[in-house]
């Protein structure tokens, strides 16, 4: 008891109201200031089989020019998107900036191999995370560009009969890398009830194959969510396409103009397209920016970490995580240092058994050169004995001769010299 009295008595304290105006309600206007003078990145992704209208959908949302010459009108375009092609579009709209980044991506399913069509869209993907992680390890982080694709339009053929086995394939190569935003292309191909069926089909398909898209955020605001409601109700939106100018009323607007009717892009009973464009501009860009920081980015971040590929699996000659890594080099650095010792240690007695041998030599040669002036001066002690011994003979022979010994002789001419 006495704790929680503590315990309010200090929430107390800390929640103390103010008795005056200190002005950090301003905070707000700040940051919006800061912000709006830097202005804001965006990319915008657009996957999917060929022909499906990708870049017609690109162009009918952001670029104005219908008939640029990036992307001409369906009677005057005749090649379709072969690479990835980037196209930035600078948006303003009371005084803010939105640079708009743009990939388009070449359609796939055209050809009877389609094991690695996606591989251009999951490069570019992972080269945009790669320069941001580059950017921000680099010692001047002042300057860094933000490429990363913040979200991708999935566009899935109108056949009615739900996705094709590609389209799951990819999805699911995708939805861990990019916010996913799946999108029916060609609308005004689907009667109403045939659109909504086949909507709930892709939803079905997407819950079935446990493929994570777009997940719209819960927020406290009330109105918010209500919005948010809606807009997560049109998933998957169901889109038109167009690069012409019809006249409706007297007014000029982007549609498709057929036998039996008009359909007009920016006409939400016709089709989700100004949905998608508000989610995606006006209402969810920024979640859209902070899902893919905090969740895809980060899951590049710690694959790469963990030394693993886009596929999840490690990648040859990086298997191991940097830790491990150098804990390994560390381990290599040894071994090759203790084999360098033990070759060091190798030559060092060969050295010294060489030394050895040339010692053992010359001692070898030096008791050679010894014994033969030994036997040198033996030979000359035996000359000079065998001389003696000749010199006692002649000089015995001579004593007997001359009947007197050596001594006699020497004592009588002592004797002779003295008188
Ligand atoms: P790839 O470059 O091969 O990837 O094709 P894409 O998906 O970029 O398709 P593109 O925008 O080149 O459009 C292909 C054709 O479909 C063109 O003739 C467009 O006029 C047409 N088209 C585009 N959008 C729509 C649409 O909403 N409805 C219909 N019916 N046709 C469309």
């Amino acid at each position: 008891e006495n704790k929680m009295k503590l315990d309010k008595q200090e929430k107390d304290k800390r929640r103390k109201e103010l008795d005056g105006y200190v002005g950090f309600a301003n905070l707000p206007n700040q940051v919006y200031r800061k912000a709006v003078k830097k202005g804001f990145d965006f990319t915008l992704m657009v996957v999917g089989e060929s022909g499906l209208g990708k870049s017609t959908m690109i162009n009918s949302m952001f670029l104005a020019d219908i008939y640029s010459s990036e992307y001409p009108g369906p009677s005057s375009r005749i090649k379709k998107t072969v690479q990835v092609e980037t196209c930035k579009v600078l948006l303003k709209e009371n005084g803010v900036n939105l640079t708009l980044t743009i990939v388009d991506t070449p359609g796939f399913g055209d050809s009877i191999d389609n094991s690695q069509c996606w591989q251009p869209v999951l490069d570019y993907i992972e080269n945009r995370y790669e320069d941001y992680l580059n950017a921000e390890s680099r010692v001047n982080r002042k300057a860094v560009l933000d490429g990363r694709v913040h979200s991708c339009l999935y566009f899935i053929a109108p056949s009615g009969h739900g996705m094709k086995a590609l389209d799951i394939e990819l999805m699911k190569k995708l939805h861990d890398k990019v916010n996913i935003i799946p999108v029916i292309a060609k609308a005004d191909t689907l009667t109403p009830e045939e659109c909504a069926h086949f909507k709930k089909q892709i939803l079905n398909e997407i819950a079935q194959n446990k493929i994570k898209i777009y997940e719209f955020p819960d927020c406290d605001d009330e109105e918010e969510n209500k919005v948010n409601k809606m807009m997560r109700e049109r998933v998957p939106y169901a889109v038109v396409g167009s690069n012409t100018v019809v006249e409706v009323d007297g007014k000029k607007l982007r549609g498709r103009k057929y036998p039996w009717g008009t359909v007009i892009v920016e006409n939400l009973e016709h089709c989700d397209f100004v949905a998608l464009r508000n989610m995606v501009v006006r209402t969810h860009l920024q979640d859209l920016k902070d899902v893919t920081n905090n969740v895809h980015y980060e899951n590049f971040r710690c694959r790469k970490l963990a030394g693993l590929g886009p596929d999840g699996k490690p990648v040859k000659g990086f298997d191991k995580n940097p830790l491990a890594q150098m804990e390994d080099e560390k381990k290599n650095h040894e071994s090759k240092m203790k084999k360098m010792e033990v070759e060091m240690e190798q030559v060092f007695e060969l050295k010294v058994k060489e030394r050895t041998q040339r010692i053992t030599d010359s001692e070898k040669d030096l008791k050679r050169r010894e014994e033969q002036m030994r036997s040198t001066l033996e030979k000359l002690r035996m000359d000079i004995q065998d001389r003696k011994k000749q010199f006692d003979s002649e000089k015995m022979a001579w004593e007997q001769a001359n009947g007197i010994t050596f001594d006699e002789l020497r004592r009588r001419n002592l004797e002779a010299l003295s008188k």
